[in-house]
């Protein structure tokens, strides 16, 4: 069978780890092309290094390219669900990255187009192909952990971004705990009910006066009566700290950081031991593999995406929920999303 061919549409960060990961390790894909307006000279030597021959300005000629079967949309967030349209009606499926956009409404529209194409769109929730969390998820779904009571996230940047990241990103909810509030989600399999959010600037005044919060704790109610809570810092000086806990009716089972080596030196003044992988590139490169070998294996075997629409919509819902009560200082509901 011939390698499916995928349209790569941005040049960042992020397009990088997805072109690269299909040229080293999907062997049944290849990236045919890459579309970005504002390539930078970092860019071009990736993208010539990957050996991809088609490299254009416009994604719309991605689109047109009749051997391309799906794209990757790696450019901004505000980009998103409009490209996501187009790529459907050109007859495309769709991996998108996270979030499809930042308003609930534009997500039902763009859902709406994808499910009149019959094409597939997958959202990179890439943490639910993390190791350690498909872990806690297993402990829950074979219910190793009884009836689940309560779910504990932690989820700490070990620096802020720039401060213009900052003010285009949508806000600390949308933009970082976007991800937590899927965990809750995978690993609850319940949707989140209500959300109760305080938030403060601790990190650095800069980010308060770009209008936004660094450190954050939401508490939230689940469908299904259980509780969950997320903190969240854009700061831990010990790197990223990606931990998280089920606890139920028969025990707990939390995760621990993933260290580059667990070799641990012990001397007169303490023990010392490395800290976490740095950043996401590095915790989440297997998970990043993984949620696009998934994606295109759904491709091959014509089975159902395992990270779809509904899950980019609910995620936002609960993103505006804890801005609402961020703002107002009352718990909000969620009127979530149902699949159909
Ligand atoms: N899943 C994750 O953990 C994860 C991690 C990082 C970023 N992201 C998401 O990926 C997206 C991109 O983030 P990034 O960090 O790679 O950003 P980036 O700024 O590094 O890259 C975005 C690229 O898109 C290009 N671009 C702008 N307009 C375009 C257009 N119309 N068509 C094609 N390309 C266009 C820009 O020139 C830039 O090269 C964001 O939505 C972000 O939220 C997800």
């Amino acid at each position: 069978m011939d390698p499916i061919q995928i349209g790569i549409i941005g040049a960042g960060r992020i397009a990088y780890v997805h072109s690269r990961n299909i040229a080293s390790a999907i062997p049944f894909a290849e990236v045919k092309g890459i579309a970005d307006p504002f390539l930078t000279d970092y860019a071009r030597g990736w993208i010539k290094e990957l050996n991809i021959p088609v490299v254009t300005e416009d994604y719309r000629d991605l689109l047109n390219d009749q051997d391309i079967r799906a794209v990757v949309i790696c450019s901004p967030t505000d980009t998103h669900a409009r490209i996501t349209r187009e790529a459907v009606q050109a007859g495309k499926d769709v991996f998108c990255e996270k979030p499809v956009d930042l308003d609930p409404q534009e997500i039902r529209r763009t859902l709406e187009t994808v499910k009149s194409s019959g094409r597939k769109l997958q959202v990179g929730f890439n943490r639910r192909f993390d190791h350690n969390f498909a872990a806690l998820r297993k402990a829950v779904e074979t219910r190793q952990i009884g009836d689940l009571h309560m779910i504990r996230i932690t989820s700490r940047d070990p620096s802020p971004p720039p401060i213009e990241y900052v003010k285009s990103s949508g806000g600390l909810f949308m933009d970082m705990t976007i991800h937590d509030f899927d965990m809750v989600r995978f690993l609850s399999g319940s949707e989140i009910a209500e959300v109760s959010a305080y938030g403060a600037v601790r990190v650095d005044p800069a980010i308060g006066e770009a209008g936004d919060i660094d450190t954050a704790v939401v508490s939230m109610k689940l469908s299904d009566g259980s509780l969950a809570y997320i903190e969240n810092s854009r700061k831990a000086v010990y790197g990223y700290d990606q931990r998280a806990e089920v606890f139920g009716s028969l025990g707990a089972m939390e995760t621990a950081n993933d260290v580059p080596h667990t070799a641990v030196f012990s001397g007169e003044t303490g023990i010392i031991q490395e800290k976490p992988l740095y950043f996401f590139l590095e915790r989440y490169e297997q998970a990043f593999v993984a949620e696009m070998k998934a994606f295109l294996e759904c491709l091959r075997s014509n089975t159902e995406v395992p990270v779809g629409g509904i899950d980019g919509l609910n995620s936002v819902l609960a993103a505006k929920a804890a801005l609402e009560s961020l703002k107002t200082g009352k718990s909000v509901q969620v009127s979530y999303g149902q699949e159909e």
